[in-house]
Formats: C-alpha cells, structure tokens, sequence
C-alpha cells in the first residue's frame, strides 16, 4: 500500500498496521479517538481531554511529559541509586521482561520508522478545541453517590431522538425523554442517534445501540442473560486490581483478587464460542494468580499475552523500558472460551497464535484503548465490558461508573 492510502485508512478506521522486521510479532498503532469517533454521529471526543496527560497543565510546548516516576524519588545531590537484589518473584517478573523486550523494541522501532504517520499524529493531536458545555458544578461521583442510601432513589433523565416516520421531513427528528434508575438498572440506547442523559446538572452523551448497568460487584449476577444465545462473543476484563499507585492516587476503588473468581465469565459467554481478553498488571504475584487460579477457573483456554506498549505524541516511549517498577507497557491476556478446535482454525482467531504489540498515546490514568476493530473473532460480536467506565455501540458496560467518560466534558459538537 502507498503511504499515502495507508494514511488515508487510518483517518478512516484510527487502526495502523506496522511491519517490522521480526517475522514473529505483529505490531499496530492505534488512535483511540479516531476509534470512539467512529461511535457517535452528532459529537466527537475532543482530543485534549483524551489525552489529559498528555496536555496536563505541567506540560512544556515541545517536551510532551506524561509519567515520570523517577522525578518523583527525592535523591541526595551526586548519591547514586543502590542496586538492590531481586526477590524471586522480582526475578521471574524480570526474566518476563527480558523476553518481551525485543518484540516490544521491534515494534517500537517500526513505529518511529513510520515517519509520516509519526508527523500525522502529532499534527492530529491538538489541544485547542472546546468542549461541550458540561453544566454546573463538579463531576458526579458515581462510585461515591452508588454508594449512599439516596442510591435507589436516583433517577437519569435520557432524550432519545429518532428520525420522523411522517412525512418527508427529512433530516428531523423527534425527541422523547424517559427516566430510569440510574443504579441497579440495565439501560439501553435504542434508535438511530445517540441519547443524551442528565442527572444531577450534568450532560452524558450515549451511543446509539449501547446498554449498561451501573452497579456494584455484589449484583454482577444481574448481568447474566435470561438465554444463554443472548450472551457474547467478546468479553474485556479491566479488573479494579489492588494496586500501590491506584490506592496512592484514589482513583477508584479496589477489590481483593479472590472477588474476581467469582466474576460470572463461563455464563456470560456465548455457547459458540467467546473471546476472553483480562488486562492486568506487570506484578508477577498476580501474573501467578490469574495464570494459575483466575483463567482456569472461568475455563480460559489457550491464553496468549498481548502488549500495550504506551507512547507520547511524537512517537517516544512514555517512560525507561527497563525501569522496574514503572514499565511504559501493559499486559493483556487473550484466551477462548468454548471455542472448539476446528474453530480456531477456521476463524480468525487464530490470529491469537502470535503475540501483538498495540501503541498509542494513553488517556487518563488506567484508560484502555478501545479494541473491538483490533481484536479477532467473529464479527459483528456480542461484547461486554467488566469494569468499564464508558460506552460503545452495540456492547454492555457494567461497573460501579460506566458513565464517567460519557460527561460531556469529553466531547465537542460536530
Ligand atoms: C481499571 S478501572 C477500569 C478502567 C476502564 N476499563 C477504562 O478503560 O477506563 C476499574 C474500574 O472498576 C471499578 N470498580 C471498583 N470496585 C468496584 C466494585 N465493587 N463494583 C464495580 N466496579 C468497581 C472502578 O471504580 C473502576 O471504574
């Protein structure tokens, strides 16, 4: 493909195939605005407030800072860090690390290769535009209001607009406003234009074809279809793991490993087969735990871990490779669910014989790139997101605040 074709199908699709030069890995950027742009008809998300981190207000025009952990260690003048001996599980960790580094350094590599895609990104990201008016006051809390006694009492107000059916009053549409339970209750988006919420003085934007339950782990049962056809195909897992840096920035709450076995995945899977993807973190204790305990108990077959290696917007790593505690990159780990084996053959999950690498600039703290268009399996899937804190056509969101990226602080009018 020439250059220019295959810019013209990442503004198309924000999906980026690099080739490098290790036969064995497979490596993409992503832009994951241009991907939850392609969800909305009437709004887009504005890039600045995506990529917070990257337009922070510590940030210097031309030096795109992000993480710097080792700033934050105070250090004596000319006093030189104490190498330290590994634990065992430190040293298992390591070793991992050792032998992801030259698939992640190739993929890295054929990224700042792609000159001309590095100078479009960076073109692309810009922090200048305005977003919607959010309405008055802060941020709701969800985890927060989910919790108190007011919780079952709390109602979001959605307008759904659908085309006029009379008439040849193209281009019009009616609006119809309807309240509901925000907690504990599943909601869908129906029709052919996003909705838009209110609750408590603020706006969300609500994909067309989206449904989620915002609720607590204690009712996840809730999420289980009456019919085992209505469950799904893609099943993401971004897990409240307890975690030294979630806990120092309180940024959400967090939950004991042994909660996440009780998480129902085997009935949330549909029976011809589901996809199974669980991002975790780079601690080997817990690498251990969802290897041996976690896949195995919601009968995960055949994992494979994928990488997503984070970049800032002119196509650096955000941070050291080799720094131990502060890795630039994120595991995901890929496996079946009932997939029989002439399946995996067949389909193109398969492509899961390989390990990946995806990049892209991050978003605010512990926030995913989208994956549906990157990930194999049968399309169009049935998919869920466990822990999510947005939404997406045609998939549920369950969490204690799927709507927390649906503020319209997000997003711009187009
Ligand atoms: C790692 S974050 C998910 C990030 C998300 N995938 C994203 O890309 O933005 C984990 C989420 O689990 C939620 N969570 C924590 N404890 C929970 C609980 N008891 N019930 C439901 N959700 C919970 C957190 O509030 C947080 O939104």
């Amino acid at each position: 493909m020439e250059v220019c074709d295959e810019l013209r199908s990442f503004e198309a699709t924000g999906v980026y195939r690099l080739n490098g030069t290790c036969t064995s890995a497979g490596a993409t950027y992503l832009d994951p605005v241009r991907l939850l742009n392609a969800s909305y008809q009437r709004f887009r998300i504005v890039p600045s407030a995506y990529y917070s981190r990257s337009f922070g207000p510590q940030h210097q025009e031309g030096e795109p800072e992000i993480e710097r952990p080792e700033k934050r260690r105070k250090r004596k003048r000319n006093q030189k860090p104490k190498p330290r001996e590994l634990n065992p599980m430190e040293r298992i960790a390591e070793a991992r690390h050792q032998e992801a580094k030259p698939l992640l350094l190739n993929a890295h590599e054929s990224l700042v290769k792609a000159k001309h895609l590095l100078e479009y990104i960076s073109k692309t990201i810009k922090g200048n535009e305005h977003t919607l008016d959010a309405g008055s006051g802060s941020e709701n809390n969800f985890v927060e209001l989910g919790t108190s006694w007011r919780a079952p009492f709390y109602e979001i107000t959605i307008c759904f607009r659908n085309p006029h059916v009379l008439g040849n009053e193209e281009g019009f549409f009616h609006a119809q406003k309807t309240s509901f339970p925000l907690f504990n209750s599943l909601i869908s988006v129906e029709g052919t234009d996003e909705a838009e919420g209110e609750f408590r003085n603020r706006r969300y934007i609500l994909p067309r074809g989206s449904c989620f339950l915002m609720a607590d782990f204690k009712r996840v049962r809730d999420l289980i279809p009456c019919s085992p056809n209505q469950g799904y195909n893609l099943i993401v897992v971004d897990p409240p793991w307890e975690n030294g840096c979630v806990r120092q920035k309180e940024v959400y709450p967090t939950l004991p490993n042994k909660n996440f076995l009780y998480l129902p995945v085997q009935q949330l899977a549909h029976p011809t087969g589901a996809l199974l993807v669980l991002w975790i973190t780079n601690r080997e204790k817990l690498r251990a735990f969802v290897e041996k305990k976690l896949l195995p108990s919601w009968g995960v077959e055949d994992s494979t871990v994928f990488y997503w290696l984070k970049v800032k917007p002119d196509g650096s790593l955000i941070g050291d490779l080799d720094l131990f505690h502060h890795r630039p990159y994120e595991c995901l780990l890929l496996g079946y669910i009932n997939v029989n084996a002439n399946a995996k053959k067949g389909s193109n999950f398969k492509l899961l014989e390989r390990s990946q690498v995806i990049m892209s600039v991050p978003g605010a703290h512990s926030r995913k790139p989208p994956l549906e268009k990157y990930i194999p399996g049968p399309k169009p899937s049935r998919c869920i997101e466990l822990f999510a804190r947005e939404l997406f056509p045609r998939w549920t969101s369950w969490g204690n605040e799927p709507l927390h990226f649906q503020d319209t602080m997000y997003f711009s009018e187009k």
